[in-house]
C-alpha cells in the first residue's frame, strides 16, 4: 500500500485527483468506480477544474458507483444520483450513458443486485476504484460484520446511520430504510483502488484499517489484501499513525 501524505483537505482532494486524472489519461475509456459522501466532494471539484482548462476529458470514461439509497427517486436531492449529477457528471463531457448508479427505484433487491453486478463484469471491471471510509471502518455500506465474499447486494441500515441521516430529511419515516451496495468482493476486485480520508475525526479509524488486523469489524480492513491500494490523507488523518 502506498500511503500520500496531504497537508489538508485542499492538498488532499488536488493529490487523489491528480491520480484519477492519470488513470483517465492513460486510458481514456478507462472504468472508474466511484464514491458520494463529504470526502471527494473537493477531488471532484478538482476534476471539473481541470477538464474545464481543457486538461482532461471525459468523453469515453465509464463509471460505477459504489453505492445508491433503496427508495429515493434520482431527482430526490439526497439521493447518490442526484450528488453525481451535480458534482461531477454535469459539469463534464462524460455522456450520461456512460455513468451508471445502482437504481434505488427497484423494488426488487435480488434482481437489482444481479443487473448491477453483471453490468460491472460486462464493463470488463474497475480499473481505479474510488473510497471514502466511515468513522466505524465502513466502504461502501458495507458496515461492520459484514462478510467478506459479498457482490452487490442490498443492506438493511443501522438505526445508528438512519439517525445520522435523519437531518437531511423532512423526519425520520423519510429516511431510506435501506440501501443497495457494492460487497466487498466486488470492491476488492477493482484492479486498483484509491481510498481517501480527511480530519481528525478518521485518524483513529485509518490507524485501525491499514495498521490492525484484517477483520470484518474493521471492514476497510480488507483492503491490506489487495495489491493495488493507494491512500491519500491530510496530516489530520494521518495523526494516530
Ligand atoms: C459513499 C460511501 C460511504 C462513504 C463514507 C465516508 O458512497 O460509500 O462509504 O465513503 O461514509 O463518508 P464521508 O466522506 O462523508 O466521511
Amino acid at each position: 500500500m502506498r500511503i500520500y501524505h496531504a497537508k489538508d483537505y485542499a492538498d488532499m482532494s488536488r493529490k487523489a485527483a491528480n491520480i484519477v486524472s492519470a488513470q483517465v489519461i492513460m486510458k481514456p475509456n478507462c472504468v472508474l468506480g466511484l464514491a458520494t459522501g463529504s470526502t471527494p466532494i473537493g477531488l471532484y471539484k478538482q476534476l471539473v477544474e481541470w477538464f474545464k482548462k481543457g486538461d482532461l476529458d471525459f468523453s469515453e470514461v465509464m463509471t460505477v458507483n459504489l453505492d445508491e439509497y433503496k427508495g429515493l427517486s434520482r431527482e430526490n436531492d439526497q439521493s447518490y444520483y442526484y450528488f453525481m449529477h451535480q458534482n461531477l457528471f454535469d459539469q463534464v463531457n462524460i455522456p450520461v450513458e456512460n455513468t451508471h448508479l445502482p437504481n434505488g427505484m427497484e423494488p426488487d433487491s435480488q434482481k437489482e443486485c444481479k443487473r448491477y453486478t453483471e453490468l460491472i463484469q460486462s464493463l470488463g471491471g474497475v480499473d481505479l476504484q474510488l473510497l471514502g471510509i466511515g468513522h466505524n471502518g465502513h466502504i461502501g455500506f458495507n458496515e461492520p460484520g459484514e462478510s467478506f465474499d459479498k457482490q452487490v447486494h442490498c443492506v438493511d441500515l443501522t438505526e445508528s446511520t438512519i439517525e445520522a441521516n435523519k437531518r437531511f430529511f423532512a423526519s425520520a419515516d423519510d429516511v431510506p430504510k435501506q440501501a443497495y451496495t457494492m460487497g466487498i468482493k466486488t470492491i476488492m476486485q477493482a484492479k486498483k483502488i484509491l481510498i481517501i480520508a480527511s480530519g481528525e475525526d478518521k485518524a483513529e479509524i485509518v490507524h485501525k484499517a491499514f495498521f490492525g488486523p484484517i477483520t470484518p469489524q474493521v471492514p476497510a480492513s480488507v483492503l491490506q489484501l489487495h495489491n493495488d491500494v493507494t491512500l491519500v490523507a491530510d496530516e489530520a488523518a494521518l495523526s494516530s499513525l
